[in-house]
């Protein structure tokens, strides 16, 4: 049975519950990170511990706990290694169902793991290319906080997977701005472009990632809009998260991408992402 953390207590899984009058429950009055582990290791921990303050301060939900420790002692506890950390916090429960928020509540903590998807470790050639499809984004106006509130998000991967596709890109107005669960980059000749940051897209850590290590390589890079016409005419799209890691898009609905190959620039921002993570390891040991 996996350990889970809620509250302060490390329990069996089948052993934490939640109060029915949680907010996180009746409202998604919660937020939530995705956190990967590599051999025990919080990749990119700092950021995601950061993003989550942020959208914290942007609820007003109040708590000041040692996340990283939290989250570094389930995967511990969980057997370490390769694992994706859950772990979200709720505004807390109510005495009763009331849109008022009371600020004296308690929030709630819960975090989980799961087997990680990538690890980086696969070979750039056994890496297939994925189809993705474009659907009206209708999510809130403040998509830059990881909100629980996940719903159009769920019917835009659901619309995905009905199509046999691997993700849904989200369109708002003339934009293309994210995917459901994943940031956008197209490549137009030898340049990288990503949507320009805003209210309506997260900040993704793998994303941040991948613009540093670009921008350090001297690939040239720049944020623009990124219109469908755009997209479909780019001679290589990716997408990119944290469970997903770099991924090569070679089909955008019934549009192949490019010649439908993995792209050049793609094998060589993957390959550097498992560079840098291999080094990770080695600082750390
Ligand atoms: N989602 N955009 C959205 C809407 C996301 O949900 C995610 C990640 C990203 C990429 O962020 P990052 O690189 O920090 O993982 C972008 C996680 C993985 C999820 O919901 O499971």
């Amino acid at each position: 049975m996996d350990v889970v953390y809620l509250n302060g207590k490390y329990l069996a899984a089948d052993q934490a519950t939640v109060s029915v009058f949680d907010r996180g429950f009746l409202f998604s009055d919660s937020v939530y990170e995705v956190i990967p582990y590599y051999r025990g290791v919080g990749f990119q921990l700092v950021q995601h511990i950061d993003r989550l303050k942020k959208s914290l301060a942007a609820l007003k939900i109040v708590i000041d706990i040692p996340f990283a420790e939290i989250t570094d002692q389930l995967v511990i506890k969980n057997g370490g290694a390769n694992q994706s950390v859950y772990l979200q916090v709720s505004r807390g429960a109510g005495s009763k169902r009331t849109h008022a928020i009371d600020p004296h509540m308690q929030p709630t903590v819960f975090a989980c793991t799961t087997a990680i998807v990538n690890n980086y470790c696969t070979l750039v050639a056994d890496i297939f290319a994925v189809k993705v499809i474009v659907c009206d984004d209708l999510r809130w106006g403040r998509c830059d906080i990881k909100s629980t509130s996940l719903l159009p998000n769920i019917l835009a991967m659901e619309q995905a997977r009905q199509q046999n596709a691997h993700e849904a890109l989200l369109q708002r107005g003339n934009l293309v701005l994210e995917g459901a669960s994943s940031n956008l980059f197209i490549v137009e000749g030898q340049r990288l472009v990503a949507p320009v940051s805003s209210h309506a897209i997260l900040s993704g850590t793998t994303s941040q990632l991948i613009k540093n290590i670009a921008v350090q390589q001297g690939i040239s890079f720049v944020n623009q809009d990124i219109s469908y016409a755009r997209l479909i005419a780019a001679d290589e799209v990716w997408i990119s998260s944290s469970t997903r890691g770099l991924v090569p898009v070679n089909q955008v609905d019934e549009h192949l991408i490019g010649d439908g190959q993995k792209g050049v620039l793609w094998q060589r921002l993957y390959q550097l992402l498992a560079d840098h993570q291999r080094q990770l390891f080695t600082e750390k040991s």
